[in-house]
């Protein structure tokens, strides 16, 4: 992807050498080449108690925007797969329980990586969420969608390319502020693949810590680029995009697809189609 930009922009690049645009956005990046960020940085903190959920985030769970799939890591143990939820803060009326899985990845083994499905929500309404136990649980809230209208007013981000360089939380911070509601996300999630034998799995957890401050309080819509595909066979890893079907679930079956990369939602005036370029990748 990157090298295709590359060579994109130096083409265009030679044919518009005289042409001055002049500053189109107040937003400009300071640093290049972009770093990663270190593991001790705050942004990448571990949630404080004993086997907190840490790596929130949320997806629509259905096809018409009236459920929402939970996905969180336990780190330790596998805890409790519970979801308590409800419409006023604190007050938690209902609750779903979910399951784990857990995979390995090299020599790198994965937390408990929890997926809870919440149905039956009403549109249009903020709902609050607990995870967790004792004094490590957690909690959260979104809100979901208006009803399917061609006429419902709804703002959608586009991210793609995100990774967990200094420029990604520019990027990250930027959107927060922009009042998107929901991210439809365009594929390369955490560029975990610059790595290799344990780290890959390292970084996958500190992308899921790193973004959970929007991706706990806002669905994701994910599909999969270049990076998600992970073949590895120096390191015994050759079933493409494992690290992220592991992680990030999708409601590929609400639209009768039989692969989650493959999919469709509708989310207010929306519809969304996912299409996954990748994969032909090995077979
Ligand atoms: C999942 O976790 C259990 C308990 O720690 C462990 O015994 C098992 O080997 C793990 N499975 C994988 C695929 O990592």
């Amino acid at each position: 992807m990157l090298l295709h930009l590359f060579i994109l922009s130096s083409f265009l690049l030679c044919c518009v050498e005289f042409v001055n645009a002049g500053i189109t956005s107040a937003f400009i990046r300071s640093e290049f080449p972009s770093v990663d960020i270190p593991l001790d940085n705050e942004v990448f903190a571990v949630p404080k108690g004993q086997n907190a959920p840490q790596q929130v985030h949320i997806t629509q769970g259905d096809y018409d925007g009236k459920a929402v799939i939970i996905s969180w890591v336990t780190p330790d143990q596998p805890g409790s797969s519970l979801v308590q939820y409800g419409l006023s803060d604190g007050n938690y009326a209902s609750k779903a329980k979910g399951s784990f899985r857990n995979y390995t990845f090299g020599d790198y083994k994965s937390g408990f990586i929890h997926q809870c499905y919440l149905d039956g929500l009403e549109y249009d309404k903020k709902y609050y969420y607990k995870i967790g136990e004792g004094d490590a649980a957690r909690s959260f809230w979104f809100q979901t969608p208006p009803k399917i209208n061609p006429d419902a007013s709804y703002t959608f981000g586009i991210i793609g390319d995100l990774g967990q360089t200094y420029n990604s939380l520019s990027t990250l911070k930027h959107y927060m502020h922009s009042g998107g509601q929901t991210v439809l996300f365009v594929g390369d999630l955490s560029y975990a693949d610059r790595y290799q034998y344990h780290d890959v799995g390292v970084r996958w957890d500190s992308w899921g810590r790193f973004t959970e401050q929007s991706t706990a309080y806002q669905p994701w819509i994910w599909s999969a680029g270049n990076h998600e595909i992970e073949f590895m066979p120096y390191m015994g890893e050759v079933i493409p995009f494992k690290s992220y079907l592991n992680r990030y679930p999708t409601p590929y079956m609400a639209s009768k697809s039989s692969s989650p990369l493959w999919y469709a939602i509708r989310r207010a005036s929306a519809h969304i189609i996912v299409l996954s370029s990748y994969s032909p990748f090995g077979n």
